[in-house]
This record gives structure tokens, sequence and C-alpha cells, in this order.
């Protein structure tokens, strides 16, 4: 049975602009009246939140690609839920959804929010914030459409042991190719080698630049470029003849003021005859339900596996994105708002 919809609940708002990395105290917690829905309206009860990289881009005016999130909006965020109430046709009370819902316990929609109806009751409503959700479609679409690698390539992916980093170098494998993952730390090593990656790099350890030379004699041929910064720097110079370059996350950047500056990658590109792509996961919007019946099968059938760090409680937010940056999560954050 569905819970009464409570008169008042609490959202996670944007207190003040960060310069870099969005720290707890540049959100506030608020308890706002629960609104009337109008006619096309319904509201959902948001179980989980997502916590991406991606968010500290949304609050900063710089280098983005969309509208700066205004001082006082509630947080953007992926998160998935249950509709509790309805005055729209075709969104069911009851049914269960994945969109753009924000970092608050209830969400009011019309629709346009929604990015997956998540029909399969079995499905857990965490996965389509993870890997049956814009990290898996980040995997998917990044690996497969702008990386194309080929049977026999050599992948490497950076943020290894990572929500999108996991899954690009499980998709490699079953591509096959030879996957070297680049992660922080021994723990995330030897996770990335305990789901098949072929070997991983510790980039935190003295050596790690020779280390990677050595596990790529014959280069590179995709790079799966997570961070951007040091790790990149380190690649670049073993891309092989022909090589794609996926620029997929730039984590390793603190901040855009000033401009970073870095070595000049034209000429690898230039000699090795090799491409370098940005891409951005939303952009494939239209396909998502060909990479979830994919990624599906391959998760159901053990060749894609997943890890989820959850926090319990909306007060949890405010600093998890700090946390990514920090690189304290084990596999994909989310807010868990009920149990
Ligand atoms: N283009 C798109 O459409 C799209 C969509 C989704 C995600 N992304 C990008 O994909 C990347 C991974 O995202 P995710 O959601 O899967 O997060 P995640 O990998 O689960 O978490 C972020 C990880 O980044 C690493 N990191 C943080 N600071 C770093 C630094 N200074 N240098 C190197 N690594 C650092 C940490 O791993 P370690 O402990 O290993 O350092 C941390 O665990 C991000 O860059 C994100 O922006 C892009």
């Amino acid at each position: 049975m569905l819970p009464a919809v409570p008169s008042q609940y609490r959202q996670i708002f944007l207190r003040q602009r960060p310069d870099g990395i969005p720290q707890p105290e540049h959100f506030g917690i608020r308890t706002v009246p629960m609104p009337e829905l109008s006619e096309g309206q319904f509201l959902v009860r948001n179980h989980y939140l997502s916590v991406d990289p991606a968010m500290r881009g949304w609050v900063s005016a710089v280098g983005n690609y969309s509208t700066p999130v205004p001082l006082g909006a509630v947080m953007p965020s992926y998160a998935s839920g249950e509709i509790v109430l309805s005055h729209h046709p075709d969104y069911e009370v009851g049914s269960r959804v994945m969109g753009m819902l924000g970092w608050q316990e209830f969400a009011v929609c019309n629709g346009s929010e929604i990015k997956r109806r998540i029909q399969d009751k079995d499905e857990p409503l965490s996965l389509s914030l993870g890997i049956l959700g814009l990290n898996g479609f980040t995997a998917y679409f990044g690996l497969i459409d702008i990386g194309a690698p080929k049977d026999g390539d050599v992948v490497v992916v950076s943020t290894a042991a990572g929500a999108v980093g996991s899954a690009v170098g499980q998709i490699a494998k079953i591509k096959g190719c030879r996957v070297i993952g680049i992660a922080g730390g021994a723990e995330k090593v030897r996770w990335c080698k305990d789901i098949g990656f072929d070997d991983a790099v510790d980039y935190k350890r003295a050596g790690f630049s020779s280390q990677l030379a050595a596990l790529c004699p014959n280069g590179v041929n995709v790079f799966f470029d997570n961070t951007c910064g040091a790790i990149s720097d380190a690649v670049m110079p073993l891309l092989a003849n022909g090589a794609s370059v996926v620029v997929c996350g730039t984590a390793s950047v603190s901040s855009w003021t000033p401009w970073p500056m870095g070595p000049r990658v034209e000429r690898h590109l230039l000699v090795k005859r090799a491409r370098m792509q940005g891409f951005l996961a939303m952009d494939y919007e239209h396909r998502y339900n060909e990479a979830v019946i994919c990624l599906k099968n391959w998760l159901y059938k053990g060749r894609l596996k997943h890890r989820e760090d959850i926090l319990d409680g909306l007060e949890g937010a405010p600093g998890s994105i700090r946390d990514l940056y920090r690189g304290d999560n084990a596999g994909k954050r989310l807010i868990r708002l009920v149990a």
C-alpha cells in the first residue's frame, strides 16, 4: 500500500555558488509545503538520489553545457522513485520512474523530467541510477559509439573502479579487448582485477607512468578518459596508430578558474593519426532503451558486475559531491531516502 502523502517535505537547494568542487556549505536544506497538483501533473516519491561528478559542472558558471543552477533552486539530480499521486493520463499511481527529479523527497512532475519508466517489477530502483542509468549509458555509448574498439584492441580507462569506468572496462572485455584500468589505491586496483580487467595500476603510486607503459608495449588503441590532467598526460604518449581517445570526464581538474594549462596533445594525435572526441551521454536519450536491454542482459548473465555505495538520508547529500572528488566512494554513490 502506498504511504499517505505528507503535508510538507524536504529539499536540498543551492545556497552559494562554489568556486571549484562543491562543499557541504554550498547547499542548504529546507522544508516546503506539499503543493496541490494541477491537471497534467503527478507526484513522485524519490527512493534514491544520484550523486554524479557532473553536478559540479551544473552549479558552476564556467565551461558549462547547461545554464548554471540558479542560487536558491532545488539541486537538480537524477533520482528514481514511485508515483504516489497523479493527474496525468500517461503516468499511473504505483508506477516507477527515473528522471531529473532533484535532491528532494518528493518531485512534482509533468512528464518532461522522466528519462525512463522502470517496468520490470524485479528491477531494484537503485540500478536505474547506476549500471542501468546514466553511468551504464555513458559507458555503453562512449565506448561502443565513440571509442569503437575492435577485437584484440588495448583499452585503457581512468576512474576504473568507479561507476562509469568499471562498466567501460567490462564492456571492453565483452568486446574482446585487453583492458587496463587506472584507479586510486590498492583496494580499487584489486577490485578492477576481481571483475575481470586484465590489469590495473594505482595512479597515486610512484612509478605509475612507467608501470602503465610496461603494460602497453604495443600502445593503447582506445583511451577512455575520465580524468584529464596528469593521468591523461601519462596515457597520451602511449597511443597506438589510429587510436581513439574518448573524452568523457575531467575529474582531476579541481577548478576551471584560472583555466588550467597542460601539455599539448596535438603532436601525439598527429603522429599517431589518432582521434580525440568528447561526448555527453544525454545526447543519446533516444537510444537509452537499446542500452538498457543490452546492459541488463549482461548484468543478469553475470558478465557485468557493479557495486553501490549508499548513504542513508537526505542529510548525506550536501557532502556527497565533495566525497566523489576525494575518491571516497567505492562504486556508484547514491542517497537512499526510502529503505
Ligand atoms: N560525458 C558524460 O556524459 C558523462 C556522464 C557520466 C559521467 N561522466 C564522467 O565519468 C567520470 C566518472 O563518473 P562516475 O559517475 O562513474 O564517478 P565515479 O568514478 O564513481 O566517482 C568519481 C571518481 O573519480 C576519481 N577521482 C576523483 N578525483 C580525482 C582526481 N583528482 N584524479 C583522478 N581521479 C579522481 C575517484 O576515483 P579514484 O579513487 O580512483 O581516484 C572517484 O571515485 C567523471 O569524470 C564524470 O564526470 C561523464
